[in-house]
């Protein structure tokens, strides 16, 4: 498990913040930001609102741009009686590649389960594309000492069910409910002792090959000034980030410091 770190993935969570017209903005001037070499060394994706989604599939088809195309969530069925919904399959259409499922608002706001959480990671792979698994303790948890027992659950709920070789391929954020948003960070120490437990659960679970390989992001409150320190983490491949990813400029910074 100490083997060489894996390629770097750092992903740009918008939420709910910037229309089609500004996403296509964003995304321009990230690229225009960003060295070309920089993709050598790191992974860096973008999240937004489904609005935005076909825009910024073009931009990045049509210039050829290295950003990879991600989603913030989406349904675990395929079509259906589901108002509102978004289809994985539809996701998978426009090039998606990434997509977040099991994020601590869906969870806290709009009542998304554990189970729920392990029927989109299963749909998502279903239809090719790369889930990022969300877990994290909100502070009353931390403070009671159950950050583990709350992490690891979510973990190994939401990968029950799965072959080695799909934990392995896949990315799990981990991301404490109290740190987002807020301009809190996780200690870079408390991250890597996190994401540890995380690689080492997988490990019991699916054997060394799947947690050798599978990418663990820190996120909440992450900005340029942290990144270094928190990239130096050997069980931190990356990271999940909210606010700072609105300003291509600041997002940038955070994909150098990622890159080394
Ligand atoms: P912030 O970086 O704004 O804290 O958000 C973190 C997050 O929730 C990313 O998914």
């Amino acid at each position: 498990m100490a083997a060489a770190k894996r390629t770097p993935l750092i992903s740009g969570n918008w939420k709910m913040n910037l229309n089609h017209f500004e996403a296509i903005q964003t995304v321009q001037k990230l690229h225009y930001l960003l060295p070309k070499d920089v993709y050598e060394t790191v992974d860096v994706s973008v999240h937004p609102p489904f609005t935005d989604i076909r825009s910024v599939q073009t931009v990045i088809e049509g210039d050829g741009l290295d950003l990879i195309l991600g989603a913030q969530h989406c349904h675990f069925q395929d079509t259906g009686a589901f108002t509102g919904e978004i289809s994985p399959a539809f996701l998978a259409k426009l090039d998606v590649k990434l997509i977040v499922c099991g994020h601590s608002e869906r969870r806290e706001i709009f009542g998304e389960t554990d189970d729920m959480v392990n029927a989109k990671v299963k749909a998502i792979l279903k239809h090719g594309m790369t889930p990022i698994m969300c877990c994290g303790e909100s502070l009353a948890e931390r403070e009671a000492g159950e950050t583990e027992a709350k992490v690891l659950g979510q973990v190994q709920a939401g990968l029950a069910g799965l072959s080695a070789d799909q934990v392995g391929s896949l990315v799990i954020a981990y991301e404490p409910i109290w740190a987002i948003g807020t301009g809190k960070t996780a200690t870079s120490a408390d991250a890597q002792t996190v994401c540890r437990a995380i690689r080492t659960a997988v490990a019991a679970q699916f054997g060394a090959e799947a947690a050798t390989a599978v990418r663990i992001q820190y996120g909440g409150s992450v900005k340029a000034g942290t990144t270094e320190e928190l990239m130096s983490q050997p069980d931190v491949d990356g990271a999940l980030v909210g606010g700072a990813s609105l300003d291509p400029e600041e997002f940038a910074r955070i994909v150098q410091f990622a890159a080394g």
